[in-house]
């Protein structure tokens, strides 16, 4: 069943057309990939996702729900492309403030952040302030922040960007005990490799359209044998990659 879904989504910001018509759907207990160049549309999908942009046209739902009702919103974990976070608080209590918005009590919000801190490897760090973390450190309190209430759904914009490659690993091996507990996942990511080791699906985004959308198992039996060629096709330099 679709937990996720785009249909005709349509999203101008002036003359600029960031989504064109896109159609797709990811399926529950499911890890789609959501992929595409530099201002394909990720972002723009994302916060329509969230509810934090309406669609010009076309509809966006969750669990089959508008994405601005507040009950749709605490199904979803949302990790932001860019956080901004309170330069002056310590992770737990970051947790904390996000954990209290969420309707969790102050019992579950310490269990479960003291958990998720050894989780993202930010054990050590706990008595610093936000504004000294480097930026995958960063990446990590998004992590946890997303992560903190057990939603079903989890929308995450690039959350491998900036992650040293053992953070990478481990963060893989999350999301796909995620994905064993039931959890449908979408996130978007440049990181082409990646997606190919988690996805069940990936959706290739070019210009605001989805060009390409198929299991993991049919990029294999493309015939272009990875990801990446088949990216690169879609989005044109397949041809020129391949000449050289
Ligand atoms: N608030 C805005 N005002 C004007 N144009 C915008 C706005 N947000 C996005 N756009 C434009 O919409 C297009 C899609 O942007 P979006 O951020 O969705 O791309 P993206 O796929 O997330 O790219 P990236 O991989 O660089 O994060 C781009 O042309 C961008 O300039
Ligand atoms: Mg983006």
């Amino acid at each position: 069943m679709a937990v996720i879904q785009l249909e005709s989504v349509v999203k101008s910001f002036g003359s600029v057309k960031a989504v064109n018509d896109l159609s797709f759907e990811v399926d529950g207990g499911e890890i789609t990939g959501f992929l595409g160049a530099n201002g394909a549309g990720k972002t723009t999908s994302i916060k329509m996702l969230l509810g934090f942009i309406r669609p010009d046209s076309g509809r966006v739902l969750v669990k089959g729900r508008d994405p601005r009702l507040a009950a749709t919103r605490r199904l979803i974990g949302f990790m932001p492309e860019t956080a901004h976070y309170y330069p002056y608080l310590k992770v737990h209590e970051l947790l904390n403030l996000y954990g209290g918005l969420c309707g969790m009590s102050k019992a579950e919000i310490a269990a479960r952040s003291g958990e998720l801190i050894v989780k993202v490897g930010l054990t050590g760090a706990e008595n610093r302030q936000l504004k000294t973390f480097s930026k995958g450190m960063l990446q990590r309190v998004g992590i946890a922040q997303a992560l903190l209430h057990d939603p079903a759904v989890y929308i995450l914009d690039e959350p491998f960007t900036g992650l040293d490659p053992l953070a990478r690993i481990q963060f893989r091996d999350l999301l796909l005990a995620e994905k064993k507990a039931g959890k449908t996942i979408l996130f978007s990511s440049h990181e082409l490799s990646e997606a190919e080791l988690i996805c069940d699906k990936v959706v290739i985004l070019k210009e605001g359209r989805a060009v390409w959308s198929g299991t993991t198992a049919d990029v294999a039996g493309d015939g272009t044998q990875n990801l990446e060629r088949v990216f690169l096709r879609m989005l044109g330099v397949a041809q020129e990659e391949e000449a050289l």
